[in-house]
């Protein structure tokens, strides 16, 4: 089965956001979509959709990505193929608008998985990716939230898809958290906490606090459920119950089992998410 699923950040949304935020959740899927249904690889399909979400000011993912305790931002990104087990990040990158592409192209290069900092914007221009003034990543509602001290509405963009030839990927962006000192990297930087994909196994994408995230190795864990017999939604909401009782966090994840079917959960107050698989018609809407 052909599948793609998207999620736009598990936390507490402004209400006046919801509807804007899970209409673009929608676009994001059904970009990725168009990508698998044009026969092509999974990898390029969730990269399709993150790329439309870090360019949606809405979301904690590139134009939009909150601030560090300095004003500034720094943006952590990875992607992972299931085919080959390939993965590529960037941590603590800015004035580079796609930090995902920008992981696809660690990836590509295949010399490191993760690159942090200065040596990976370089590599943004040799790849001919597009960069910024790092300011202009930097939305009004970005640093009002940042002089109030205040959460983003939703923690990180990620995506997951299944292809015609049966291959999965996974790729996850995100700004980081609000206030979090220069250098740190979440889970969204980390293959195994906030992204993974084996076809073999399934593949995930994580949103939440990635400290705990990582501590668990929170999307490698729900496969881990996966491979020990629980469906997709089970395994998503188990290893959700797992982070909240052993380290109190709550977060969200989304999943792809080998064959294509979709888990999606999240212990925050909301987390917009879309799906579209090819047994069912028209992308679905999750909150
Ligand atoms: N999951 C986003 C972060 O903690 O950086």
């Amino acid at each position: 089965m052909t599948a793609i699923a998207v999620h736009g950040g598990a936390g507490a949304e402004a209400p006046g956001e919801r509807d804007a935020r899970r209409a673009s959740v929608a676009r994001a899927a059904e970009e990725g979509w168009a990508v698998l249904v044009a026969g092509g690889h999974a990898l390029d399909a969730v990269i399709a959709a993150v790329a439309v979400l870090e360019d949606d000011p809405l979301f904690n993912a590139g134009l939009g990505s909150v601030l560090t305790v300095d004003g500034v931002v720094e943006m952590d990104a990875s992607v992972m193929t299931g085919d080959t087990l390939e993965a590529g990040a960037v941590g603590a990158v800015t004035g580079v608008c796609s930090p995902v592409r920008l992981a696809r192209a660690i990836l590509v290069e295949g010399r490191e998985v993760l690159l942090v900092g200065e040596p990976a914007q370089q590599l943004a221009r040799r790849h001919g990716l597009a960069t910024c003034a790092p300011e202009a990543l930097i939305t009004e509602e970005a640093r009002r939230r940042w002089q109030e001290r205040r959460a983003p509405g939703g923690e990180t963009v990620g995506a997951v898809a299944r292809d015609a030839a049966g291959h999965l990927a996974a790729a996850t962006s995100t700004g980081g958290v609000t206030g979090k000192r220069r250098g740190r990297l979440g889970d969204s930087a980390v293959i195994g906490a906030g992204t993974y994909a084996d076809d073999a196994l399934g593949a995930g994408s994580a949103t939440g606090p990635g400290e705990a995230i990582i501590r668990l190795c929170l999307v490698r864990s729900a496969l881990d459920l996966l491979a020990r017999g629980a469906d997709a939604p089970r395994a998503a909401a188990e290893s959700l119950a797992t982070l909240q009782g052993r380290l109190g966090a709550a977060a969200g994840i989304v999943l792809l089992d080998p064959r294509g079917d979709v888990g999606v959960a999240h212990t925050t107050a909301s987390m917009p998410a879309a799906y579209r698989r090819s047994s069912t018609a028209g992308t679905v809407v999750l909150d």
